[in-house]
């Protein structure tokens, strides 16, 4: 059987590492990891070159020479605030960057997985499925809109979206930690977390995430997909529902809402997904929250009372 040949960008990062991991977990795929740093920060043994998406003619010397039949495109500014204050650097990688790979994978034949976000939508109506109208209330929702777009403006139907929500997960000597991590960091220590009660998500974990992916890789399928966990919650639960699982005290969490945060970025109030389109077409299963939380806790090392 010939072997799916996957590029991975940005595959140093959360959702990079997981894939990367996932992928060489079988030998369906060759898989050639690429991310800004001259060396991979995971220690799966797997081809690695550098790459910043930002370069164009570098994409298209990487993209003739391995041609991919597959591209991930995982590399992303993620941080919210960061977007924010360097609009011009958010813009190159979540936007241009992605026409810029859209362009070069129509010109080898590959198809096209783009990350995007909840982001993208208001939070006025959350849970969304796939068609609901974007309409994103900062920066960063702006540009993987943007990128999204990208996707349409040539004549290449060949790409997908996974939209995403609030990953969480562990991974190797990353450069941003995730929210749950903050947590648990915070709630080892016995430090104080003000979290908001007025923002509901419905956590991902990573590698549920990484395994959707794999199967939309190996479906070939195209349009946009909603993959997330399944449960709505709001960010103070899913502290008192990490101190629960792994056994902190929960008295550092204290309920705030939004505007207790007075010069923090807007961010969409209620988002979460309605995973139906994933779960039917591409059997994409995530575990439950708590089971998530306990796996993480596991990876850390910290156990959750029996
Ligand atoms: N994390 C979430 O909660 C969340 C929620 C919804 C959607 N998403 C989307 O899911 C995707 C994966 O997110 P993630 O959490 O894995 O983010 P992440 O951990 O921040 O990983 C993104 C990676 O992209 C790399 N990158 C940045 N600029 C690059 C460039 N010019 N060329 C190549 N690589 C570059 C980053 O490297 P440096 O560290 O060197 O900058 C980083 O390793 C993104 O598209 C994100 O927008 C994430």
């Amino acid at each position: 059987m010939l072997r799916t040949r996957v590029l991975i960008t940005g595959a140093n990062g959360l959702l990079g590492q997981a894939l990367v991991r996932r992928l060489s977990s079988t030998d369906d795929h060759d898989v050639l990891a690429t991310a800004r740093d001259d060396a991979p920060r995971f220690d799966v043994p797997c081809d690695y070159t550098q790459l910043d998406v930002t370069t164009p003619d570098a994409v298209e010397t990487l993209l003739t020479d391995y041609d991919p039949d597959v591209v991930v495109n995982c590399a992303a500014v993620s941080d919210v605030t960061e977007c924010d204050e360097d609009r011009n650097r958010a813009w190159a990688v979540n936007a241009r960057a992605v026409r810029t790979l859209a362009k070069q994978c129509r010109s080898v034949g590959a198809r096209l997985i783009q990350l995007s976000t909840d982001f993208v939508f208001n939070g006025k109506r959350g849970p969304y499925e796939e068609d609901a109208r974007p309409d994103p209330v900062n920066y960063y929702g702006r540009t993987k809109l943007a990128g999204e777009n990208a996707l349409r403006e040539f004549d290449f139907l060949d790409w997908a979206v996974v939209r995403t929500v609030l990953l969480y997960g562990t991974a190797k000597d990353l450069s941003r930690s995730n929210v749950v991590l903050w947590m648990i960091d915070r709630l080892s220590e016995g430090k104080p977390l003000r979290v908001v009660d007025d923002q509901w998500r419905t956590p991902t974990y990573v590698r549920d995430l990484a395994d959707g992916i794999v199967r939309l890789i190996d479906r070939d399928r195209t349009g946009i997909y909603h993959m997330s966990g399944r449960e709505m919650i709001t960010i103070h639960e899913l502290a008192r529902t990490v101190a629960d699982v792994l056994g902190f005290d929960p008295s550092p969490i204290e309920p705030v809402s939004s505007d207790y945060f007075e010069d923090a970025v807007d961010r969409p109030p209620k988002t979460g997904f309605i995973i139906l389109k994933a779960e039917t077409e591409l059997g994409y299963d995530p575990r439950p929250l708590r089971e998530g939380l306990r796996t993480v806790g596991k990876e850390l090392g910290v156990s959750s009372p029996s």
